[in-house]
């Protein structure tokens, strides 16, 4: 085990306290059958939360919600394509591009918590 993904998950970890109670909470029951299968509104805000504390993990280097500054060298998240963000993740993730850290990085991540991110920083303007 290496130190980055050790360190990431302890981040992780750490960040998620508030949102997995909430996720512990029984939801309520659905309305009817229309409704079966579908997020709940707590549920929803539950998981937004939980993608706001993976990506806050990236804000050290991308800046805060994904906006670093205009004319630094770190490439801006914020406001762009989900798809988009998720292929470089995953290009990262299984060597496809290299870089000097976003491989190491992009490895201590889900397929469905990199899905995630991406859709939390498509949604910041
Ligand atoms: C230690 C600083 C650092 C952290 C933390 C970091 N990044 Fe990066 N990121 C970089 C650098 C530097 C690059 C340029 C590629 C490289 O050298 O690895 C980059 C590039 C990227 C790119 C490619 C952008 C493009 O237009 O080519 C994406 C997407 C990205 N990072 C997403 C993330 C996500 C999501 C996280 C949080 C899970 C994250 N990064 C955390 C430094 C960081």
């Amino acid at each position: 085990m290496t130190l980055a993904p050790r360190y990431l998950r302890g981040v992780v970890a750490g960040f998620c306290v508030a949102p997995s109670l909430a996720l512990a909470q029984p939801a309520s029951a659905p309305a009817g059958p229309a409704e079966a299968g579908k997020l709940t509104v707590e549920a929803q805000a539950a998981r937004t939360m939980q993608a706001r504390n993976l990506a806050a993990s990236c804000a050290v280097c991308h800046g805060t919600d994904g906006k670093p500054p205009a004319d630094g060298p770190i490439p801006r998240l914020a406001g762009r394509q989900q798809a988009d963000l998720v292929e470089l993740m995953f290009n990262f993730k299984n060597g496809k591009r290299s870089g000097t850290v976003m491989p190491q990085i992009a490895k201590g991540y889900s397929d469905a918590q990199i899905l995630a991110m991406a859709a939390w920083f498509a949604d910041q303007k």
